[in-house]
């Protein structure tokens, strides 16, 4: 099947990527011409696991190519699909011009049958939007086209997987021959008839639901999935200061409570807080929504101050353990939002970096790949390891859970710093052993 994806940051060109292993043959269109340039000479903007093999190989066997020319994507294409931007407004509300314009573009070119697909993170009712746009803006009587919204679920760090691998494919769609050609679209992976290029032997396609709805509703399923997880997260970090007042062991709790089906184990690790590109904005624009409609979603208000308060609970922590912070040096083991990506969008580091450099602390972090920070935080020195990290530190900050960060040669580090002091922000070290070895440790909720 002939796919045209319009925007080829993280979700386009996963999206793109992943459909062309599977054997359609994929377009993916950007704007910025210097981003096409870097596609197109074999180079990726972004780092994610097994993205640069399956771009190579399917650009290689001719199914994915690149292009700055929105004609050429979408003139062949049966299915459109829209992965613009959706950054926020200062209202918090989703800037959905990038959707509206990208929809005007492909109605001034479309001149046969096209499913358009909303994959953006979008609020409820913008398929309706879509719609109204291609109908006004159509320049081809002899155009035929449906909408559909297909929320992605991946995660940045395993999107190639997730992608692959999905838990369930959510397919709004207003009539039957979308339905059809999105059904077509993802059998490969439905039916696991590809070659995982992830796993040795593995389960493709067993146990994938495809959830066949109205397009309102798949729009809020996006939305309404990413405000529950941050809400667990935020659960099990108010559950972790609880812990520490009552001298219980936050990691024994979550385990209790994640035991029981009905709640599961995933996305209850206390520490620093959530960020990356989706949760703190699709938690804004969810509750902007909500209040639009008359729905006063408060809960999910509460959600979001607290994770904004984690920061000045980790600022707390290192008050209680070097009294002053002015002119000490901190280290921060860990840059990106979360391990597996470069991404440092709302990235709980830097945000604690930025506090510290205000109270006058000496900043320096390290990141295995998040390595571009300099600019986002002024006066946050970058070093190339954690042993640099170390040397005359007063106090080591966890703030990303890497796993290399767990091999480290701890005697090493100690001997560099001034003070052998841990904040586990991500409850990922072996405190106990790093107490052996003489440092002083603190985790979340322990
Ligand atoms: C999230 C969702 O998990 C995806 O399903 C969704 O498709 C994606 O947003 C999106 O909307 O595009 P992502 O932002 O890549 O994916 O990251 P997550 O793995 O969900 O982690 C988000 C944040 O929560 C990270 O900062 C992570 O450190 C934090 N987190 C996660 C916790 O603090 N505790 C946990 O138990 C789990």
């Amino acid at each position: 099947m002939n796919v045209a994806v319009i925007g080829t940051g993280y979700v386009g060109l996963v999206t793109a990527a992943c459909l062309a292993e599977i054997g359609h043959s994929v377009i993916g269109m950007d704007d910025v011409p210097s981003k096409v340039a870097t596609l197109q000479a074999g180079g990726l903007p972004i780092y994610e696991p097994y993205l640069a093999e399956l771009v190579t190989r399917n650009m290689v066997s001719g199914r994915l190519s690149f292009t700055d020319d929105v004609a050429v994507s979408v003139r062949n294409a049966t299915v459109i699909f829209i992965c613009v931007n959706t950054p926020p407004l200062p209202s918090g509300e989703a800037d959905l011009s990038y959707v509206e314009n990208a929809t005007r573009r492909i109605a001034s070119i479309a001149n046969g049958y096209a499913c358009i697909v909303q994959k953006s993170t979008v609020p409820v009712r913008t398929g309706q939007w879509l719609e109204r746009t291609m109908n006004i803006y159509s320049e081809y009587p002899e155009a035929e086209y449906d909408v559909a919204s297909n929320p992605e679920f991946t995660r940045e760090g395993m999107a190639v997987e997730d992608f692959l691998h999905p838990d369930r494919i959510v397919l709004g769609v207003k009539t039957d021959r979308a339905e059809r050609v999105l059904r077509e679209l993802y059998a490969p992976i439905v039916e696991g008839r590809f070659e995982c290029p992830i796993h040795r032997e593995c389960s493709a396609g067993q146990g994938i639901q495809v959830q066949v709805t109205d397009l309102s509703s798949a729009e809020l399923i996006k939305h309404a999935s990413n405000s529950f997880l941050a809400m667990k997260i935020s659960y099990a970090n108010m559950l972790a200061d609880l812990c520490e007042v009552v001298g219980a062991d936050i990691r024994q709790v979550v385990k209790g409570i994640g035991s029981d089906k009905r709640i599961g184990s995933s996305f209850l690790n206390a520490g620093i807080g959530y960020g990356g590109s989706c949760f703190p904005k699709d938690l804004k624009a969810f509750v902007n929504i909500a209040e639009k409609h008359g729905v006063d979603f408060s809960l999910l208000r509460e959600a979001e101050r607290i994770n904004e308060a984690r920061v000045e609970m980790v600022l707390q922590k290192l008050r209680k353990a070097l009294w002053n912070l002015k002119g000490k040096r901190i280290g921060l083991l860990g840059l990106a939002f979360k391990p597996g990506t470069d991404d440092i969008r709302s990235a709980p580091a830097l945000v604690i970096a930025k506090r510290l450099l205000a109270d006058g602390a000496t900043v320096v972090g390290t990141d295995p790949h998040a390595t571009r920070v300099a600019e986002e935080v002024p006066g946050l020195s970058i070093v190339k390891d954690a042993y640099e990290v170390a040397r005359g530190a007063e106090a080591l900050i966890l703030c990303t859970e890497w796993p290399q960060f767990r091999e480290l040669d701890w005697a090493k580090i100690k001997t560099r710093m001034m003070h052998p002091f841990i904040l586990d922000g991500r409850n990922a070290l072996d405190c106990e052993s790093l107490r052996a070895s003489g440092f002083e440790v603190v985790g979340i909720g322990i």
